[in-house]
């Protein structure tokens, strides 16, 4: 397990599909979930944006049915291998979405699938209103987040859970220890309320919470008629 402040480096990059699956807790329904509702609203050909994606895994999840696919990250060792991965499938291109402005044609479907909570929360709104200025009116948004519990009393509790699952995943405690503290100041979470408020402050619709886990949640939001 990797020591100090967390970065999406070669060495998180090489294990990334492995961390991520075993980290999110009931992420195939998350990804199903999401496939299902592009289905519904997406149309043949539609033009997907995902904005932080990784390894890009939700494009993958998303290709077929004639979609142009597109996806931004800031992280290099991300981006080299999103791009071997997905070659002939989607462009993908190094970018910081609180500096840089992703080039691409009107969005059908938006998406950022657990990017938000590693920006800063003072850009978010902007960010997501950015977003919406590239994408279709009637578009779809999804935006999934770790999220805090807004109980005192029940916080403890998911968050013993949580780590209880990652251990059953497979991890020893000091390394569930470890990444907690790797990811403090680096990873921020809002509330699940923030997180819609964010959605709305940004001039997307009222959104829909689609998915939870746990302290994982995902919400989907339409881009109104301009
Ligand atoms: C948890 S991963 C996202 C997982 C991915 N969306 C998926 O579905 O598999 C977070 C990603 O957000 C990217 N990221 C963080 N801050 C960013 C920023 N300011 N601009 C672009 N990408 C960013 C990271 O490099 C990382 O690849």
């Amino acid at each position: 397990m990797a020591s100090g402040e967390w970065v999406f480096d070669d060495q998180v990059a090489d294990r990334f599909e492995d961390m991520l699956s075993r980290s999110i807790p009931d992420l195939p329904q998350l990804r199903r979930i999401i496939s299902d509702v592009a289905q519904a609203l997406v149309p043949f050909g539609g033009v997907v944006v995902d904005h932080g994606c990784s390894l890009g895994q939700t494009l993958d999840s998303l290709a077929g049915f004639g979609r142009e696919l597109y996806g931004f990250d800031k992280s290099t060792a991300m981006v080299d291998r999103a791009k071997t991965q997905m070659a002939g499938r989607a462009r993908i291109a190094h970018l910081d979405l609180v500096t840089g402005k992703p080039e691409h044609p009107p969005a059908d479907l938006t998406s950022f699938v657990f990017t938000l909570q590693f920006i800063a929360e003072q850009e978010r709104v902007g960010i997501l209103a950015r977003a919406l200025a590239a994408s279709k009116p009637g578009s779809l948004l999804i935006v999934a987040e770790k999220v805090t519990t807004a109980s005192q009393e029940l916080a403890p509790v998911l968050t013993g859970v949580y780590h209880e699952r990652k251990h059953q995943a497979g991890y020893t405690w000091p390394q569930i220890e470890a990444k907690a503290a790797s990811l403090a100041g680096v990873l921020r979470p809002l509330t699940a309320r923030e997180n819609e408020e964010a959605i709305e402050a940004a001039g997307w619709s009222k959104p829909e919470c689609i998915w939870r886990s746990l302290n994982f949640a995902a919400w989907a939001a339409v881009a109104p008629a301009r």
